[in-house]
C-alpha cells in the first residue's frame, strides 16, 4: 500500500510595504492616543501601500516572488495559486489571475477565496486537498489584504487596527508524516451583522449615496466581534488539540490571527501554552486580515524546526473561524 500523501509547507514568503503609519501619526488624524491603542489592541504601527494604481496583487506578487527566490523556483512551476483576500484588485478577474500574469506563472490556474481573517486557513485547507488528492504538485497559498483601501481614517474604532501586507506558502506532496494534518473550519453568517461592508456588492451596488454615506468602508461592532472572537478562536484551537491528543507541551508554536493581543492571549491560555510559544507581530503590522498568519510564518521561519507541531488559528468577518494543525516539514 502506498504511503498517505500529505501537503507539506516547503517554503514561505512575505511582503509588507515600506510606509509605516504609527500610533502618533493616528493621534493627529483622529481622537485617540498611543497608550489606548497599545493597551486595548497591542498595535504600535502598521504598513500602508502608498501610491496610485496599486492593489492587493501588488502585495501578493512580491510575497510569492520572495518565496520563489528563496526556493530557487520558477513561477512556471506553480500549478495553482489560491489567494485569500477580501480586498481583491477588482471584482473580476480574480487577484490570483492578475498575480499569475504579473509573476509569469503561465502554467498555473488560480482563484480568490473570501473568508476575511480566516481566508488563509480556508485557502490552506483547500490547497492541501488539491495536493492530497494528487491533482496538483505545487500549490501556492497566499493571503493578503490592502485594508487601507476599505478603512475609514476618520473612524477611530477601526483605523487603529488594520494594515496592509501579504504572505505565501508553497505546498508540496510529502509522505514522511509532516504537513497539514488536521483542520477545523467553521462559519456563521449570523455574525455578518457585526462586521461587514455595507455597499459595493450586488445587494447594494455603488451609487453616489453609498459613497456619501461612507458605505464602502469596514463596518465593525468591535465589542460584539471581540466577544465572539475570544470564544471562537480559543474553543476551536482547544478542540483541535483534544482530537489530536495534544497538550500545551506538545505544541511548539501557536500562529494566531493578529486582530487584538487580548484575543491572542486568551487563546494561548485556553490551550495551556506559555506566551513565548506564540508568534506575535501585531505591534509592527496590525491586522492585515488574510495576511497575518503567513506573515508570522515568514518572520518566524528560521525558528521553526522539522517535526514541530504548529497550530494556526483565526477568527474574523462572516463570522468565519478555524484552527489548523501542521507538522513543520523543514
Ligand atoms: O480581525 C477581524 C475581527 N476583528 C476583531 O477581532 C476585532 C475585535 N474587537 C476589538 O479588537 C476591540 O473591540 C476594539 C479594539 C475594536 C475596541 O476595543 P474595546 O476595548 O472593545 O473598546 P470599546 O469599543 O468598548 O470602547 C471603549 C471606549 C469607548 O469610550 P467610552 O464609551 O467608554 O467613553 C470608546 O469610545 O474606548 C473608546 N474608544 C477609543 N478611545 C481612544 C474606541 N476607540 C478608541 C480609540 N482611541 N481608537
Amino acid at each position: 500500500m502506498s504511503a498517505k500523501i500529505s501537503a507539506a509547507i516547503t517554503a514561505v514568503g512575505g511582503y509588507v510595504p515600506e510606509y509605516r503609519l504609527t500610533n502618533s501619526d493616528l493621534e493627529k488624524m483622529v481622537d485617540t492616543n498611543d497608550e489606548w491603542i497599545r493597551t486595548r489592541t497591542g498595535v504600535e504601527e502598521r504598513r500602508i501601500l502608498k501610491g496610485t494604481q496599486l492593489g492587493t496583487s501588488d502585495l501578493i506578487v512580491p510575497a510569492v516572488q520572495n518565496l520563489l527566490d528563496k526556493k530557487k523556483m520558477s513561477a512556471e512551476e506553480i500549478d495553482c495559486l489560491i489567494v485569500g483576500t477580501v480586498t481583491p484588485d477588482m471584482f473580476f478577474p480574480s487577484t490570483a489571475n492578475l498575480a499569475c500574469h504579473k509573476l509569469g506563472a503561465k502554467n498555473a490556474w488560480g482563484f480568490d477565496l473570501a473568508a476575511a481573517c480566516s481566508g488563509f486557513l480556508y485557502a490552506l485547507t483547500t490547497g492541501a486537498a488539491l495536493i492530497e488528492s494528487g491533482r496538483c504538485k505545487k500549490v501556492v497559498v497566499a493571503g493578503g489584504d490592502k485594508m487601507s483601501s476599505i478603512v475609514d481614517y476618520s473612524d477611530r474604532a477601526t483605523c487603529i487596527i488594520f494594515g496592509d501586507g501579504a504572505g505565501a506558502v508553497l505546498l508540496e506532496p510529502s509522505t514522511d508524516g509532516n504537513g497539514v494534518l488536521d483542520s477545523i473550519l467553521r462559519s456563521d453568517g449570523a455574525g455578518s451583522q457585526h462586521l461587514h461592508m455595507k455597499a459595493g456588492g450586488s445587494l447594494k451596488p455603488a451609487s453616489i449615496d453609498t459613497v456619501t454615506n461612507k458605505e464602502h468602508y469596514i463596518y465593525q461592532e468591535g465589542q460584539a466581534v471581540f466577544k465572539y472572537a475570544v470564544k471562537g478562536m480559543a474553543d476551536v484551537s482547544y478542540e483541535l488539540m483534544q482530537r489530536n491528543n495534544l497538550t500545551g507541551d506538545d505544541v511548539a508554536w501557536l500562529v494566531p490571527h493578529q486582530a487584538n493581543k487580548r484575543i491572542i492571549d486568551a487563546t494561548a491560555d485556553r490551550m495551556g501554552l506559555s506566551h513565548d510559544k506564540v508568534m506575535l507581530n501585531i505591534q509592527r503590522y496590525g491586522n492585515t486580515t488574510a495576511g497575518t498568519i503567513p506573515l508570522c510564518l515568514w518572520e518566524w521561519e528560521d525558528k521553526l524546526k522539522k517535526g514541530d507541531n504548529v497550530v494556526l488559528a483565526a477568527f474574523g468577518g462572516g463570522f468565519t473561524w478555524g484552527a489548523t494543525l501542521i507538522k513543520w516539514a523543514y
